[in-house]
């Protein structure tokens, strides 16, 4: 039985899977593979970025699912180098072109660059008035980010991409982006496999009979926090796809929320600022 699977609807009003395929650090043929194998296990969200330089291979592979274009929610991001207002604009042509489409679902500001980021916002807010873009978000704004952008932004994000993990669980920004109507997603949900062996994790493991992936995947869902976890093998793939058919108690939810020890891949953004 095919289980279908969830969507939020964004601020805006479109609709996005909370599922996706990050596509970070995966390349050339490798990536158009990896995508054809998600969109055969039923993803239809593709989260790349300008910075991973694979959206070539992401265009070959979504012409090649031979899927119309309107069933997939495509993500990218503009890079730290092309941020700008006039850099931004052509950034997001050369994307296009790249993705071979003529449209992105969702347009992110990758990084907040201190110099840059209120003209990239702006001019992000000129593609989606245009209706070049069908959504517009950020990427690695924690609240004091956040802050600002609303004493100058026309057009609030629909979407903020973090950094977040039960070792990384950042309520108050969970709060706030909630009031707000900003659908939060979490990047490298499964922190890249650095926390499988947590006990903690592995007693939950045995209680539902899933793995690792899918339980912290299955407790982002619960929070209905979008997630984009990567992966280029086809049996983990479909594994990390294989959560929607059991849920975590609220206690198991609580009992995760407590790992957090503020353990972060990625560069902390509040370097930033
Ligand atoms: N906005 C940003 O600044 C930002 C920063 C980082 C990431 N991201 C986005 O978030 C996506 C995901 O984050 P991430 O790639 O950093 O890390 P991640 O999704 O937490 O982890 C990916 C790693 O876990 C492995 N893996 C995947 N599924 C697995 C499973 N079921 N069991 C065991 N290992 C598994 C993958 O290897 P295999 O491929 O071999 O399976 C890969 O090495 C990125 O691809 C990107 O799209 C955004």
């Amino acid at each position: 039985m095919k289980i279908e699977q969830p969507y939020t609807k964004l601020s805006n009003g479109i609709k996005m899977p909370l599922l996706g395929l990050g596509v970070y650090d995966m390349h050339s043929k490798e990536a158009e593979q990896a995508v054809l194998d998600a969109m055969e296990i039923g993803y239809r969200l593709i989260d790349t970025a300008t910075l991973y330089n694979n959206e070539t291979e992401i265009g070959n592979a979504v012409k090649k699912s031979g899927l119309p274009r309107e069933q997939l929610f495509v993500t990218t991001k503009v890079g730290d180098s092309d941020q700008g207002y006039d850099s931004t604009l052509k950034a997001y042509d050369a994307s296009l072109k790249k993705l071979q489409m003529d449209y992105v679902d969702l347009y992110l500001v990758h990084w907040p660059i201190k110099a840059k980021r209120k003209d990239t916002w702006l001019a992000l807010e000129k593609l989606y008035t245009d209706k070049r873009v069908k959504a517009i978000g950020v990427a690695n704004y924690l609240i004091p980010f956040l802050e600002e952008l609303e004493t100058y932004a026309s057009v609030v994000p629909v979407l903020n991409q973090v950094e977040f993990t039960p070792w990384l669980f950042q309520k108050e920004l969970v709060d706030y982006c909630a009031e707000r109507n900003i659908q939060l997603q979490s990047y490298s949900p499964i922190t890249r496999g650095q926390k499988f062996n947590d006990p903690r994790l592995l007693q939950l493991c045995d209680k539902y009979g899933k793995s690792p992936a899918q339980v912290i995947l299955r407790w982002n869902i619960e929070h209905g926090i979008a997630t984009i976890p990567k992966s280029s093998n086809k049996t983990r793939l479909q594994q990390n796809f294989d959560i929607l058919d059991f849920s975590l108690s609220k206690e198991d939810v609580a009992f995760m929320d407590g790992f957090d020890e503020q353990f972060r891949i990625c560069e902390n953004p509040m370097d930033l600022l």
